[in-house]
This record gives C-alpha cells, structure tokens and sequence, in this order.
C-alpha cells in the first residue's frame, strides 16, 4: 500500500529513510531549511557519502516518486505522515538542544492549520525520553488548533541505522519500535512498514525513546568493556580479538561490538550516551557505568598517543603519519572521530602530523587546518617517525612493509586492527600485541607466543 510521505530534515537519517520509502513503493517529499542541500539533492547528486545512496536517488527521481523542496508547507500539504529527521545537538552539559524539534514542532502545527484530514507526526530524531510528550505535542496542537487523537496523530519511530550502511539497515532491520500515542497513530505508520521482514514492537511514545537510548548505551558499553579488557590484555602479551571471540560465541553476548581499538566517534554514540546521562542527571539520578563508558572511550585515544610516544623517544618535532581520519570507514564522517583528539594530543607534544584518509580529509581540514593531508598512504609515511592507524579502511588492508620501508623509523601503533600480519613484519596495537619483529631466540622465550 503506497503513501505519500513527508520527510523534514535531509541529514543521512532523513536522506536515507526518505530515499528507503520511496524505493519501497511510496511518494515521498523531502524538506530542508539547507537551499544548497536541496539543489544537489534535486539533480540526484547525494550530499553525503553513503553506499548505494546515488544508485537508489537517481532511481527514485527517475520514477517520480522522490522530490525535495525547502517549502514545509508544501511538504505537509502532499502527504498524509510526517517523519521530522532534524538534528538533535548537544548543549554544554551534554543535555540536549531541543531548539530545532520545537521549531519544526511549531512549523508543522502551523502548516497543519489549513490541512483536511487526519495527519500523522512521527519523531524519528533522536530525542530524550518525554521529548514528545513535551517539546512536540503541545506545539503542533497550539500551533495547528487541532487535537493529538483527532485530526492529527502522533508516533515516536527511532532508526537504528549505521552511517555508511544506512541504506542496507533501513532495507533490513532487526526490528521496528513504533511508539504510539494512540492506537490509530500506531496503525497507520505500521502500515508503511507492511513489506519488510521484520517483527513490530509496538510502545507507548516514551518507552519508544527510551529504546533508542538503551540500545546505543548497550553498544557503547559493549566496546569500552572490550577496551578495558584489552588494555588488560595488553599488558599480558594476549590478543584481546581471541578473547573477545571466545566471548562472543556465547549467545547470550553475541559477536557483535566486542572490537577493542581507538574506541567509538560518530555523531550517535558520544552525543546520546552523553544525553542520557545528563537526563538522568535532571532527575536525581547519577549514572556510573555511563560515566565509565565515556570515560574508557577518551582514555582510549590518549594510551594510543602515550604508547607512541614512548616507542618514538618523545614527540618534539617527530613526524607521525595518522592512517586514517573517520570515525569509521566507509564514511567520510569525522563528527567525534578519535582522529580529531589524537591529531590535537599529537600537536600538543610537539609533533608534526601528516595525516591520509580515502574520504575524510575534506572534512577534518575544517577541524585541523594546518598538518600535512597527502594524498596516498605512502606519501602520508614518507621520512615519518611513528604511524598511527585510526580506522579500519579495507584499503589499508593491503599496506605492506613496502610501503612503510618509506619511514624514518618504523614504529606502527594499530588503533584499528587492519593490518595484514603476513605482509607487515614489525608493528603492535594498542590492546593486542600485534607482529613485532624479533629473533627466534626471544620468540621462544617470549611469553606472548601462542596463537596470538
Ligand atoms: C539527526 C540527529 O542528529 C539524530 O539524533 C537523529 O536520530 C536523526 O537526525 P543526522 O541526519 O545525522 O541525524 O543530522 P544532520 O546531518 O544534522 O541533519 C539534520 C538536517 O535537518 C540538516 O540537513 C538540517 O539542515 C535540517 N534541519 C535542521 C531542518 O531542515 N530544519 C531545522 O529546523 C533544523
Ligand atoms: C550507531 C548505531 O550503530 C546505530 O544503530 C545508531 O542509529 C547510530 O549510531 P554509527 O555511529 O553510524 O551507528 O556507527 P557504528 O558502526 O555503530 O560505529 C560507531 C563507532 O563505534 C565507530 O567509531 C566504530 O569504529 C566504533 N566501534 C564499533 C568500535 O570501536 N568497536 C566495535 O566493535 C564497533
């Protein structure tokens, strides 16, 4: 059953869904304050770099289907379900700046004025539990005149998807969670959901919030644990990955998110576990493990820069090659990368960086504007004094000790665990030992030897 549908906001959330709906079978038009944004999206031209993003928006523009504009009213007026996709930044303290909910909040209500028939507001920002309740609601009834319950319709929907992998995710996802504020709201957005093969969980609004916010925690507290069991292992010669594998084939645990390394960026993780502690602050209660986890994450970046630098001899006028600038790969996204702290750590020591990423460089110029960015990892190595590798492209995969022949000296600290051991004989990481060249002699007597 197809549906027009009105997305507002055309970040990689907003984009991605937008485009995902309209690949399922529904007209969908897209809104954003950004003129610029709306042009190139327009001409089919994606403004983010994500996977398959170009191949579906071409499609989708092609069939008719997909349109944006910068007009919200126009955007309301040709659908019959609103999806607000806008940014949820963080304030100070960490808590959440709801200005630009409220404002769409406000905007949709007025839009919704002059509007017939029954109109449905799904949240999928990401937004504190009662965010709804309180910062949408009351806005779009004041500003529309009309009901929550009878003219308009009111869910909470969060996305769960992976940047770089957002479009796979929205096509596949574990599960859906609709949150409610009536049986109808929740009925009609199930609805567009009827062709995918996943099961519906379907909630009040707040618990729908809430799911968002437990599950990011879970991931992040799964990744700063393997950490912290890694800088144990580190110390012990083992490799945290053989452990974490033992680990993870308890079902109960589950593979997934146990990779220990330079810990987690992005624009989700920092941002929301950051959020809901200070919620939880709010009401009385002091968060520990949340706390930790934050805390084990920035730790992460200063044992890489530590480690490096007593493995260089000090880092006054060193050269360091940072391998590797977004929060992760496939994305050219650098929003809280480790990149960002361990390039500000490695300046403040007196260290001159150069710095190689396959997409990310234009975006971390705009954060580090005055180290060297090369255009090729060897270029990036050339005559440095250590190498530090900071997310796991593939094509780093494939670096061998050819490549790193090009250093002054050869010291290589994994921050990722990337590189090929049969092809790069003489490098360690951060939580495991990695390949360090040594004589058979020591081989034997080293404690590290074993499978790891
Ligand atoms: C955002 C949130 O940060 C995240 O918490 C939520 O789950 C989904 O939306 P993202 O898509 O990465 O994620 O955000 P961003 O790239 O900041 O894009 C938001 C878009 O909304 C921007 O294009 C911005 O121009 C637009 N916007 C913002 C509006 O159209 N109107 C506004 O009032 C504010
Ligand atoms: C995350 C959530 O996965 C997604 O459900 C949510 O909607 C948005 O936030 P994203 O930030 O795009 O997605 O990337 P993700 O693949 O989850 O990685 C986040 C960070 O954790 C990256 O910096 C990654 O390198 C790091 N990470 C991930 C680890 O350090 N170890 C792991 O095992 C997994």
């Amino acid at each position: 059953m197809s549906m027009n549908i009105s997305i507002i906001g055309t970040g990689y959330v907003g984009l991605c869904t937008g485009v995902g709906f309209a690949k399922m079978g529904n007209n969908v038009i897209c809104m954003d304050v950004d003129e610029k944004k709306i042009k190139q999206i327009n001409k089919a031209e994606p403004p983010i770099y994500e996977k398959q993003l170009k191949k579906y928006l071409e499609n989708v523009t092609a069939k008719g289907v997909f349109r944006a504009t910068t007009d919200l009213t126009r955007a309301i007026t040709n659908s019959d379900l609103t999806m607000i996709c806008v940014g949820t930044p963080s304030n100070q303290d960490g808590s959440m700046d709801l200005r630009y909910i409220e404002q769409v909040s406000k905007d949709i209500g007025t839009a919704l004025k002059n509007k017939e028939g029954y109109h449905v507001i799904v949240v999928k920002s990401t937004v504190v539990p009662g965010t709804t309740e309180i910062n949408v609601i009351p806005h779009l009834e004041e500003k529309s005149g009309k009901g929550v319950g009878d003219d308009i319709g009111v869910c909470v929907n969060p996305e769960f998807l992976r940047e770089g992998n957002a479009l796979e995710d929205f096509l596949n996802p574990d599960r859906i969670v609709i949150g409610q504020y009536d049986k109808r709201s929740g009925d009609v957005l199930e609805k567009i959901y009827f062709n995918f093969n996943a099961p519906v969980l379907r909630t009040n609004l707040k618990t729908a919030e809430m799911i968002k916010y437990a599950a990011n925690a879970m991931l992040a507290t799964k990744i700063s644990l393997s950490n912290e069991i890694g800088n144990i292992c580190k110390r012990l010669g083992i490799d945290v990955y053989n452990v974490m594998k033992g680990v993870g084939m308890d079902s109960r645990i589950s593979p997934k998110f146990l990779r220990a390394g330079a810990g987690f960026g992005g624009s989700c993780f920092p941002k929301d576990i950051a959020a809901i502690v200070a919620k939880g602050k709010a009401l009385g209660y002091d968060t520990q493990i949340l706390n930790t986890v934050l805390n084990v994450n920035k730790k992460q970046r200063r044992i890489l820069v530590d480690m490096l630098e007593n493995r260089t001899d000090g880092l006054q006028n060193k050269k360091i090659a940072a391998l590797g600038l977004a929060f992760k790969p496939d994305s050219d996204d650098v929003r809280e990368a480790p990149a960002i702290d361990v390039i500000s750590m490695l300046k403040e020591r007196g260290a001159k960086v150069s710095a190689y990423d396959p997409q990310a460089m234009d975006n971390m110029r705009k954060m580090h504007g005055d180290i060297e960015y090369c255009s090729n990892s060897r270029e990036c190595l050339k005559d440095a004094d250590g190498c530090l590798i900071l997310t796991n492209w593939k094509e780093f995969k494939n670096l061998s000790d050819k490549d790193f022949d090009v250093m002054k000296n050869k010291v290589i600290i994994e921050g990722r665990k990337v590189l090929n051991p049969s092809s790069v004989k003489n490098f360690e990481g951060i939580c495991w030992p990695g390949r360090l060249a040594q004589s058979k002699t020591e081989y034997h007597k080293d404690p590290r030897r074993g499978v790891d």
